[in-house]
C-alpha cells in the first residue's frame, strides 16, 4: 500500500524551521508514494549547485524519514562522482522523481559523468531554479533539502561481506542527510 510520507502540516513545529532557512513561501509538504521502493524501483536525480554551475546524477539508494524532529531525505554518493563535488560545495540539494518515460534519460545520467558530457544538452532536460538549488521542469516531484549531516560510510563499521561486495574496488560512499524544506509538485 502506498504510504503518505512527510505529511507535515505547515504551522506546526516545522514552521520555524523553513523560515530560518530563508524560504519565503509556505512549503508544500505532501508526497504520496510507496516509500520502500520509490528510490529502488523509480530512481531519482540528485542535483546540487546553482543555475550557473550544477550537476545531476541518477540515484537509487536513499531514504525518507525523520531525524532530530525534522523530515529528512538521505542519499549516498560515492566520492568519485562529479556530483560529490557539488554536494560538498553547496548547502542544499534536490532529489527529483520522473515519469516512466524518462527512464532512458535517467539511465544515461546514471552511466556518464558530468565531467565528460554536457548532461543538460544530452539529456534534453530543462533546468528549473528552486529556492537555493536546481531541479528540472520534467520532474513530477522534487524534494528540496538543506544539508544537515555528511559522513563517510566506513568499511570497518560494515559487515565484511558488504565491504567486500561494494568497496573492494570502488570509492566509498558519503551519506548526506538533508532536512526536507519543500516538496515541489
Ligand atoms: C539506476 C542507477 C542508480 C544509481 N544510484 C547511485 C547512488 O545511489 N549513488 C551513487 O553514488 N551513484 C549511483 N549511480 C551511479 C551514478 O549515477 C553515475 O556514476 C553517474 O554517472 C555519476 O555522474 P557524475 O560523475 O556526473 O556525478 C546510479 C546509477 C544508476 C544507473
Amino acid at each position: 500500500m502506498p504510504a503518505r510520507v512527510c505529511g507535515i502540516m505547515p504551522g506546526s513545529y516545522f514552521f520555524g524551521s523553513w523560515q530560518k532557512c530563508g524560504v519565503t513561501r509556505k512549503p508544500k509538504m505532501e508526497f504520496t508514494t510507496d516509500i520502500l521502493s520509490v528510490f529502488d524501483k523509480k530512481w531519482a536525480l540528485l542535483t546540487a549547485g546553482d543555475k550557473d554551475k550544477f550537476n545531476t546524477m541518477t540515484i537509487s539508494w536513499g531514504g525518507l524519514g525523520t531525524l532530530w524532529g525534522k523530515p529528512v531525505a538521505t542519499v549516498y554518493v560515492r566520492k568519485s562522482r562529479y556530483t560529490h563535488d557539488f554536494m560538498e560545495d553547496n548547502d542544499y540539494f534536490t532529489v527529483s522523481f520522473y515519469p516512466e518515460e524518462y527512464r532512458k534519460v535517467l539511465g544515461v545520467l546514471g552511466s556518464k559523468s558530468g565531467r565528460d558530457m554536457d548532461k543538460m544538452h544530452d539529456s534534453g532536460l530543462t533546468a528549473r531554479e528552486t529556492d537555493h538549488s536546481i531541479t528540472f521542469e520534467e520532474a513530477e516531484t522534487t524534494i528540496l533539502c538543506r544539508k544537515l549531516f555528511c559522513q563517510e560510510l566506513q568499511t570497518e563499521n560494515m559487515l565484511p561481506e558488504i565491504a567486500t561486495a561494494f568497496y573492494s574496488v570502488d570509492a566509498k560512499h558519503d551519506m548526506y542527510i538533508g532536512e526536507i524544506i519543500e516538496i515541489i509538485p
